[in-house]
């Protein structure tokens, strides 16, 4: 019987197709599986279903001389050396579409949420310093009116894009590529940010894309404009943006993914009230973590069998 390794606890239902053929081993830890039990679990692989949490590369793929099918439960596939998997045959699966809906919400939330200052209005109430109401007190920016830049128009982007002509928001982009059917202009990613008002990170990380916004990304940002990441922290230089942030370079950020991550307590990053820092869960809806565990099933089942897969990733696609 082939064997497949999981490596965090998925609800019983979406996992029953691979029960009924498949010999299944599951880490059932609440914090993800430490290396040294990894390299163990997998030995005996033929498959695995994995998360952002998990390094696949040589090292591992050492120690899983039978494994054919790497599956994981992400879009982003940054975590995985898919050139190394892929020079030794090893499929690699990923979840892309079923989540982009739900990041953009996010997206929009942690947008919404930082430039209406909704962050800080609520912890001044929990403070207990709701004082008598005052003409300008805790004025913010307004969405509606102004241009939006997308960093990366991939089907995330577009989910992005698509929500803003209903907020009354125009849309600038950039993406490696042109998109004719994009909402939007595509500038070049120095113009995007002197243009927009407010920006948001949709861009896969890839060598090419790490520390994209740096210190003289920062400085060609408008002063008031909000810089939102739900993309993976390493696009953006953490230290830059701490200082953009002291010295008001920026209006603030809202960041659903960091560098490092997790953040810990007492980082810099969080002593900003124009920072809102949440902890990686721009798909976090429970109908689309169903649906990124559903799809990550299918492609472990389907590759392992030779079939094609719902969305197998090819290194540079
Ligand atoms: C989550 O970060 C993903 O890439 O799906």
């Amino acid at each position: 019987m082939e064997r497949v390794f999981i490596t965090r606890h998925l609800p019983s239902d979406l996992v029953e197709p691979l029960n009924r053929r498949l010999e299944v081993g599951v880490w059932e830890g609440d914090d993800p599986i430490p290396r040294g039990e990894l390299l163990e679990a997998v030995a005996t692989a033929d498959g695995i279903l994995c998360m952002i949490t998990e390094r696949v590369d040589d090292g591992l793929l050492d120690a899983a001389p039978r494994l054919r099918v790497v599956s994981q439960m992400a879009v982003g596939v940054d975590n995985i050396d898919v050139a190394a998997c892929l020079s030794r045959g090893v499929l690699v699966g990923h979840t892309p579409g079923v989540l982009s809906e739900t990041v953009a919400d996010t997206a929009f939330a942690l947008l919404a949420a930082v430039v209406r200052r909704i962050p800080e209005g609520r912890d001044l109430v929990l403070e207990g310093k709701w004082g008598p109401w005052s003409p300008f007190h805790m004025v913010g920016g307004d969405l509606h009116g102004t241009t939006l830049g997308v960093v990366g128009m991939g089907r995330i982007g577009r989910a992005v894009a698509d929500r803003a002509p209903g907020f009354g928001m125009d849309i600038v982009y950039s993406s490696p590529s042109d998109k004719p059917d994009a909402p939007g202009r595509r500038l070049p990613l120095p113009q995007l940010l002197e243009e927009a008002d407010h920006v948001v990170l949709c861009a896969a990380l890839t060598e090419a894309t790490a520390g994209m916004i740096g210190a003289p990304e920062l400085e060609t940002m408008k002063t008031s404009a909000f810089l939102i990441n739900v993309a993976r922290g390493p696009l953006v230089e953490t230290d830059a943006l701490v200082e953009a942030l002291q010295t008001g370079q920026i209006g603030g950020a809202a960041l659903d993914v960091t560098d490092p991550e997790p953040l810990p307590g007492g980082h810099p990053l969080l002593e900003f009230p124009n920072c809102l820092v949440v902890p990686h869960i721009g798909s976090a809806s429970m109908r689309t973590r169903r649906a990124m565990a559903r799809m990550a099933v299918e492609n472990l089942d389907l590759g392992l069998r030779g079939e094609v897969m719902p969305a197998e990733y090819r290194h540079g696609r």
